[in-house]
């Protein structure tokens, strides 16, 4: 099958459910792993790729939905090339999350939960990243960055575009 999903008319290239299967010899019992791997290539699950596991796995959709939903880590919804998360778990809290989660904001142009038209960016809050030493923390793409001000979150997002833009002339 390839996939087509929103997300993909904007430059992801379309990816093969099929392959990832295949990959995973469509084996029934890595069904969490064939998720992982089909939003690794989208970033999100598309409604489409949810059904169309269950129907080539032979399980009832439900079951495929039931893991999709109870995984943090699985979107439902299209989401942005670059994942953000600002800690707002107590420790962060205290020391300025909330003026981060501000800055990322304005910058961006999003609130937090939310994914720019571009798919550039998705913005998400979470409850303590287990570095509280290092709070405020902000993780951008699985990297972490400790002790940021606003102004450096809002710097690191201008370092991401500009880097995005070099990528794409070059
Ligand atoms: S509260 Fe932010 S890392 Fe623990």
């Amino acid at each position: 099958m390839r996939l087509t999903a929103p997300g993909l008319e904007l430059g992801m290239e379309a990816v093969t459910i099929d392959g990832i299967l295949d990959q995973h010899e469509r084996d029934p019992s890595a069904v969490i792993a064939i998720l992982q791997d089909v939003q690794e290539e989208v970033n999100y699950l598309p409604e489409g790729a949810l059904r169309y596991v269950a129907e080539r796995l032979e399980i009832p959709v439900s079951r495929v939905y039931s893991m999709a939903t109870f995984y943090r880590a699985f979107s439902l919804e299209p989401r942005g090339r670059h994942l953000i998360h600002v800690c707002t778990g107590t420790a962060c809290h205290v020391r300025g999350a909330v003026r981060i989660l501000d800055a990322l904001e304005r910058e961006i142009g999003i609130r937090a939960g939310e994914t720019d038209e571009q798919l550039e960016f998705t913005l998400e809050t979470v409850n303590c990243l287990g570095a509280c030493a290092l709070g405020p923390v902000v993780v951008i793409d699985g990297d972490y960055s400790g002790q940021v001000t606003g102004a450096k979150a809002a710097r690191l997002i201008r370092r991401l575009r500009k880097s995005d833009k070099e990528q794409r002339h070059d």
